[in-house]
């Protein structure tokens, strides 16, 4: 079976996991400390943290900003559960907002619509790395009209003085929006290094702050890390310095710090992220693209446009003219070929919490639009041109079927 995204292991990540093993420190340290400044240095933002996870980032930021029972957060519906999900954990209501027909991302006039006086957050999400439309964005959190609506009720709000756009990217490192970096683009972003993300640590996230002023971002930094480790004053690094072991709690802390095993694997991803990730993935796209673009039931997701360049997350193909279960129908011929695809994702409206919750994808026409056509590839450094061609040919085959049917 030709997987969908398997990681790229090689000696090169043996050997850093193993002098992680060997140098005696395993868990949140040098490896991760660096790591995180060479996040920043890649990025161009301030100060960056890194976690066990984007959803453990993403939640921790809803909180530093005060968000809770009361308080409405815009989301797009057409995401990954964990975007909504952690909003449900403060407390305050998920507001599902509709999509972009063209390029999956959330769609800002329908935002607009959405924001009154308990908007908090809007969690803009980069869909398959392809970076959203950040200046329509900012521009409506920055309106008076926005600014006079804001009613703060935590430090953090009060300081900042309108909405927090608070990236969702955790898809889109290394991507591009007039000529700037993911993780200079908003407020805040929020990086996945999950197993199947672009660049992984197993497991892992990483939180990219760039807030304006009169924020000193490494402070937030310096309070983020107590905030994820407990509450605890000092860490297991600074603890285990002679005669240094008191320390106190100033707040019932979370504890979801990445560990130097974790950052290890990460550090040999980054160095070649940029030279060997995205180059590779960006011929594997536009193979993809050479052969599609001449089928009149294809539609090709936007990628390179003249003010974004994608991470090449996701190459989330659109099929023209047919219902969801076509879709399902197509997806299971193909694997029946032994290649694997997948969908993403299934809209969280449609999700049963959410439904319970009395959300309806109904009211999200286009998200349900996208989704009812949609098909990924696979897309990974180690998929060989063979292989991409028994992916084309299985995508090829099972659609001409389906119309042939039709
Ligand atoms: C859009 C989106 N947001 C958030 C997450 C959560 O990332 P993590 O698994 O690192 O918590 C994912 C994971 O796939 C995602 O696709």
């Amino acid at each position: 079976m030709l997987p969908f995204s398997p990681p790229h292991i090689d000696q090169a990540i043996i050997d850093e996991v193993v002098a992680a093993l060997k140098s005696g420190w395993i868990t949140t340290g040098p490896r991760t400390k660096k790591f995180e400044q060479l996040l920043s240095d890649y990025n161009g933002n301030p100060n960056t943290l890194c976690l066990n996870s984007a959803t453990a980032g993403l939640e921790i930021i809803l909180r530093w900003f005060g968000v809770g029972p009361g308080d409405e957060v815009i989301v797009p519906a057409y995401t990954y559960s964990a975007t909504a999900n952690v909003v449900m954990h403060t407390g305050a209501t998920p507001v599902f907002c509709d999509t972009n027909l063209t390029d999956f991302n959330i769609n800002p006039s329908c935002i607009n619509h959405l924001i009154n006086a308990k908007t908090k957050v809007i969690m803009p999400v980069d869909f398959g790395g392809f970076p959203c439309d950040y200046d329509a964005i900012n521009q409506l959190v920055n309106s008076d009209k926005n600014k006079k609506l804001f009613k703060p009720n935590s430090e953090n709000q009060e300081k900042l003085g309108r909405i927090l756009v608070l990236s969702d990217a955790a898809h889109s490192i290394g991507a591009r929006y007039k000529g700037k970096m993911t993780g200079t683009l908003t407020d805040v972003s929020v990086f996945s290094f999950h197993a199947v993300k672009n660049l992984t640590t197993a497991e892992g996230g990483a939180i990219a702050l760039n807030l304006p002023a009169p924020f000193d971002n490494k402070a937030v930094y310096d309070y983020l890390c107590i905030a994820t480790l407990h509450g605890q004053n000092k860490d297991a690094l600074a603890k285990m310095q002679k005669g240094n072991w008191k320390y106190d709690i100033i707040e019932p802390g979370y504890k979801c710090n990445m560990t130097d095993i974790m950052a290890a694997i990460g550090l040999v991803e980054l160095d070649r992220y940029e030279s060997f990730t995205l180059k590779l993935r960006k011929e594997i796209f536009d193979l993809y693209t050479i052969r599609l673009k001449d089928f009149d039931w294809a539609e090709i997701p936007p990628y390179e446009t003249e003010e974004k360049t994608s991470s090449y997350h996701l190459y989330p193909l659109r099929i023209n003219g047919i219902t969801e279960p076509e879709r399902d129908a197509i997806m299971k011929m193909i694997f029946d070929k032994d290649v694997s695809v997948n969908v993403h994702f299934i809209p969280v409206p449609m999700m049963k919490f959410y439904k319970e919750q009395g959300y309806s994808i109904d009211k999200y026409p286009i998200t349900y639009y996208n989704y009812s056509r949609e098909i990924s590839l696979p897309v990974y450094v180690d998929l060989s041109n063979e292989q991409i061609n028994e992916v084309l040919n299985a995508v090829i085959e099972a659609v001409t079927k389906m119309k042939e049917k039709k």
